[in-house]
């Protein structure tokens, strides 16, 4: 937790193009459909994809004079007006501080922060890590996107050991520990998984049943490839907000299908919050 006890969630995968702003997008908005007081951080400055996101999702509500919800959104680059430049001239020493301020205390009055990084490693990626209470690493559903996470002995099948990535988070725990005493509960959830290649899907479970034991991570189901997870974006919308603009009647299977996924890659954060939330909301 956050010294003002927000639960941190750190998505996060040295590799790129895995689905970490996908999943970082969802999971804000199911958040706060859930009553959760949400506050968003991008750390990957230079693609600033979730930043975008929710700039698209500011669009529309202007446009539109929709209510849907906006997390209270960060960057860690320089504040606008300031005069400095957010790509070359900011070194990464004020970026890591401005991050160190916000995970530490600067986001008050909040239940959950939620916080998207760059799919390369770095000083910057490897600090927000250390502040994780839940850690999200999605993965495509391929042996070449599970290498970044374990080196995999393709005759045997089985996890030979852990890649960069698995041993900075490792290093990060330590950090993490030695700084507050806390932990970093690592989940590892499946992305785009397709209903069509059952053949490589049970291989990966079968190793991702290894991993799980080797590197200490939680495995979860993820969410399928689906069009309604990419859609939205210009829009600055997900298939959370539809659920409330149309109706469930509505919902085709495969928009039912991603909102499960979704609500459940939130049931498996441990959050006492969520039991809160959900009790006031059946009182
Ligand atoms: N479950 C999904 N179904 C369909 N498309 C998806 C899904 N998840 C992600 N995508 C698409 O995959 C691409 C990469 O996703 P995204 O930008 O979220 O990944 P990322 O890990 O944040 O990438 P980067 O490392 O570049 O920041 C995007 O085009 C996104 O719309
Ligand atoms: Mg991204």
């Amino acid at each position: 937790m956050s010294r003002l006890g927000a639960h941190i969630v750190v998505v996060g995968n040295e590799k790129g193009g895995s689905g970490k702003s996908t999943t970082a997008m969802h999971l804000i908005v199911g958040l706060m459909q859930m009553g959760f007081a949400v506050a968003s951080v991008d750390v990957d400055f230079s693609q600033a994809t979730l930043t975008r996101y929710l700039a698209n999702r500011r669009a529309f509500v202007k446009a539109a004079g929709s209510d849907v919800k906006s997390p209270d959104h960060f960057t860690v680059g320089p504040p606008q007006g300031s005069g400095e430049d957010g790509r070359e001239d900011d070194p990464d020493g004020a970026k890591a501080e401005r991050l160190r301020l916000l995970l530490e205390g600067g986001i008050i009055n909040h239940d959950v922060v939620v916080v998207d990084t760059p799919g390369s490693a770095g000083p910057l990626s490897a600090l927000a890590h250390s502040y994780a209470d839940t850690l999200i690493t999605p993965i495509n559903d391929s042996f070449l996107d599970l290498d970044v996470l374990a080196h995999v002995d393709g005759a045997r099948m089985a996890v030979m050991g852990p890649s960069h990535y698995a041993e900075m988070v490792w290093k990060q725990k330590q950090v993490r520990a030695q700084r507050d005493g806390g932990s970093i509960d690592w989940i590892v959830m499946r992305n785009r998984l397709s209903s069509l290649d059952a053949h490589n899907k049970r291989k990966m479970d079968d190793v991702l049943q290894d991993l799980s034991k080797r590197i200490g991570v939680r495995i979860v189901p993820g969410f399928g490839e689906r069009v309604i997870f990419r859609e939205l974006f210009l829009a600055g919308l997900t298939i959370m907000d539809l659920k409330d603009a149309i109706g469930p009647q509505a919902l085709g299977p495969s928009h039912l299908a991603a909102r499960r996924e979704v609500e459940e890659l939130i049931g498996a954060i441990d959050l006492p919050e969520i039991s809160r939330a959900v009790d006031n909301k059946s009182n």
